[in-house]
């Protein structure tokens, strides 16, 4: 990397993968013969801004990760760290081996394989462009009630409503900011933006990408492996 302003994508990779179940950590099953991480960092890697890509690892996982990404970066740099115990923990210990030149950061989970290179360039460019923030978000489908037990309480406005996904695109130092309390430790924390919220930075959306969709339950699985085959990456 030059000692130029850079951007970096952090990948959270340390989940255990509980609600895909079977052994593995979920970001080293494969797909398509490629664990889920690798499928990540080739996309991030290949966007045009991105010069550094930072995987958080299972703990017990790094050499390993290491290892299986020797090839899967072209494009940008490769650092591996030891995640930790959360997703913001992850996110934590990764920001906290950045290099001093970096000064745009995406976050983006590895359990989202096939996010599109295009994707993670618009989030880039956006940033660059101005923004402190920007998430990618996508209409949601099904309508969406608010419920009490087993009561429901209020219909949401569904056209006002976005599903979020990653890589979410920041200024280093709004993310850092946002990380340096220890608001991060809160139970009901999903997304960096959120945090990012909290300290009352304006987040911009752009529009997502239905491939960007998050590995979670088994199901997800046959999916990407459907995508994939539509891409013509399998036979
Ligand atoms: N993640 C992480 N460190 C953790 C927990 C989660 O880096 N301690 C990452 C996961 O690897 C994943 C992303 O955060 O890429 C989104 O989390 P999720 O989909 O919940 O993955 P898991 O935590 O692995 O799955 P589960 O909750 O089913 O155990
Ligand atoms: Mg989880």
């Amino acid at each position: 990397m030059s000692s130029e302003p850079a951007t970096a994508a952090i990948v959270a990779a340390a989940g255990r993968g509980e609600r895909l179940g079977s052994g593995a950590p979920k970001a080293l099953r494969l797909l398509g013969g490629l664990p889920l991480l690798a499928h990540a960092v080739r996309a991030l890697a290949a966007a045009p801004s991105v010069d550094l890509v930072v995987v958080a690892a299972p703990p017990d996982h790094v050499e390993r990760t290491q290892a299986l990404l020797v090839g899967h970066h072209d494009g940008a740099a490769l650092l591996v760290v030891a995640g930790g115990d959360s997703r913001p923990a992850s996110v934590c210990a990764a920001l906290a081996a950045l290099p001093t030149t970096v000064d745009v950061v995406l976050v983006h989970d590895a359990a989202r394989p096939l996010v599109p290179v295009t994707l993670v360039e618009s989030v880039a460019t956006a940033v660059r462009a101005g923004a402190r923030a920007v998430v990618p978000g996508v209409p949601v489908v099904d309508t969406v009630k608010q419920v009490q037990g087993d009561q429901v309480v209020a219909t949401l406005d569904r056209t006002r409503l976005r599903a979020v996904q990653t890589p979410q695109g920041f200024s280093r130092a709004v993310l850092e900011q946002a990380y340096a309390g220890t608001g991060w430790s809160a139970t009901d924390l999903t997304d960096d933006a959120g945090l990012v919220e909290r300290i009352g930075t304006p987040v911009a959306v752009v529009p997502g990408h239905e491939e960007a969709f998050k590995v979670t339950q088994p199901v997800d699985l046959i999916v990407a492996e459907a995508v994939l085959a539509a891409r013509g990456v399998l036979a």
